[in-house]
This record gives C-alpha cells, sequence and structure tokens, in this order.
C-alpha cells in the first residue's frame, strides 16, 4: 500500500478529474484517503494563484510555490500519521516542470536550481503519475474553461511536457496515457496504490 501519492501532468492532462475518483474509491473500499491540491487554499496558496495571474517575477513565482509546498507538507504529514491515504493534485514536479520552463532564459539549470531549494524540506511521495498527452490535445481539453491563465498556451506548455519527462525518470514515477478512458486511469491508478 502506497501512502503519499501525487498527479502531475500539464494543464487538461485529466489529474484533477482522475485523482478525485482514485480518492472517492479508496474510500468506498474502506481505505482512509484524503484528497488535496496545490496550489493550496492557504493565504499563501492565494497569493500564488495571484502571481500566476498576474505574470509576477519567476523567481517571487518559484519561491512561493515551494513555500506553499513546504507549509503544505505539515498538513500531509499529520495526515499520514493518522494512517490517511494522502493523494495530491500537483506537487513537486509541477514546480520543477513549469518554473524551469519560466526561468529557462535567465539561470543556468532552473531545474537543478529548483530541485535544490526544495531539497530536505519537502516530503517524497510514494509514488508519482504522470499523466502524459500532447500538449495540443490538452489544451482542446481546456478551451471551455471560463478562464485560461497565462501558462496556458502551447508554446509554454510544450516545454512544460519536455521538463515532465526529463523530471521523471526515477523508480518513483509511473507514467501514464492520460488519452485512454477516465475509468481505465482510475483502475490504473487504484490498483498500483493498493498493491
Ligand atoms: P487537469 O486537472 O489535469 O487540468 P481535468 O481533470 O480538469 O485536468 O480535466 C480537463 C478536462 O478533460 C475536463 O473537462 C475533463 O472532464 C476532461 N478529461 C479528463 N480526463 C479525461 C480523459 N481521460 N479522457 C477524456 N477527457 C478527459
Ligand atoms: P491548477 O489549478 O492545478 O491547474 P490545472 O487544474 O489546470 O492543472 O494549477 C494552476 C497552475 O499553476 C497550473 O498552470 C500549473 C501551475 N503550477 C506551477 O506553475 N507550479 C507549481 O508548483 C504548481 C503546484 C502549479
Amino acid at each position: 500500500m502506497k501512502n503519499f501519492i501525487t498527479f502531475e501532468g500539464i494543464d487538461g492532462s485529466g489529474k484533477s478529474t482522475v485523482s478525485k475518483l482514485v480518492a472517492e474509491k479508496l474510500k468506498a473500499a474502506g481505505y482512509p484517503a484524503v484528497w488535496t491540491f496545490e496550489p493550496t487554499d492557504s493565504k499563501v496558496g492565494q497569493f500564488v494563484q495571484d502571481c500566476i495571474r498576474s505574470h509576477s517575477d519567476p523567481f517571487v513565482t518559484s519561491f512561493t510555490f515551494i513555500a506553499d509546498r513546504i507549509q503544505h507538507c505539515k498538513a500531509i504529514t499529520q495526515w499520514m500519521q493518522e494512517g490517511t491515504v494522502v493523494l495530491c493534485d500537483r506537487y513537486a514536479e509541477s514546480t520543477y516542470a513549469y518554473q524551469a520552463a519560466q526561468l529557462e532564459d535567465t539561470i543556468k539549470n532552473p531545474l537543478k536550481w529548483l530541485q535544490d531549494l526544495s531539497k530536505d524540506r519537502i516530503l517524497i511521495p510514494d509514488r508519482t503519475f504522470l499523466f502524459v498527452i500532447d500538449p495540443k490535445a490538452s489544451l482542446a481539453r481546456i478551451q471551455h474553461r471560463d478562464e485560461l491563465i497565462p501558462f496556458e498556451h502551447l508554446a509554454f506548455l510544450e516545454k512544460v511536457h519536455n521538463n515532465y519527462l526529463t523530471v521523471s525518470k526515477g523508480k518513483r514515477f509511473l507514467h501514464l496515457d492520460a488519452t485512454k478512458s477516465i475509468d481505465e486511469l482510475v483502475t490504473l491508478c487504484y490498483n498500483d496504490i493498493i498493491k
């Protein structure tokens, strides 16, 4: 059984839909489970949302995403100590993939810089699912949304997509074909978590 599971992928890849259904399926089977997300709805998380929408300096955005996560880890630790399975919609690889794309022309090796900033300050998940999809297809899925945020355009999401593939090479990661049906993806995640 895995206890701390994160869901990653570009906007519109299906993370929220699938992770919420997996949480419901776990609960229905009698496993205590909680679904959570980043950016969080704390004050820091709300500030992060403002940073994204107001095209803030990428360094400010990077530090605030990481600050939000460090704070979030306190709640995650508490849930885990209570024996609850924690499912988190976006986590550290979001920062590595998105903020490295934002910082690529500003500093050398932004990926390593961002990973070093987080090292030893955040929890390491037991499993990270990466929802892999062509950015054109994921953007098509979210065109109907009332608001598209500044990150949600093709050129940027192509970079994020490539960064995700770069940072998700270890044993912790399971790549999922996000074009499979929702039911199929829920079953794949669920079976992997309870294994
Ligand atoms: P994300 O959280 O990754 O941004 P969402 O879960 O909000 O993505 O899904 C974006 C849109 O795509 C929603 O309209 C959702 O119903 C749809 N969707 C999610 N997963 C799938 C799937 N596997 N196949 C087809 N459509 C999907
Ligand atoms: P979210 O509301 O989860 O977007 P979506 O449901 O469309 O996937 O996240 C808002 C945006 O914030 C999204 O474009 C991804 C971005 N983001 C980062 O850039 N860095 C991070 O560390 C996180 C957690 C999210």
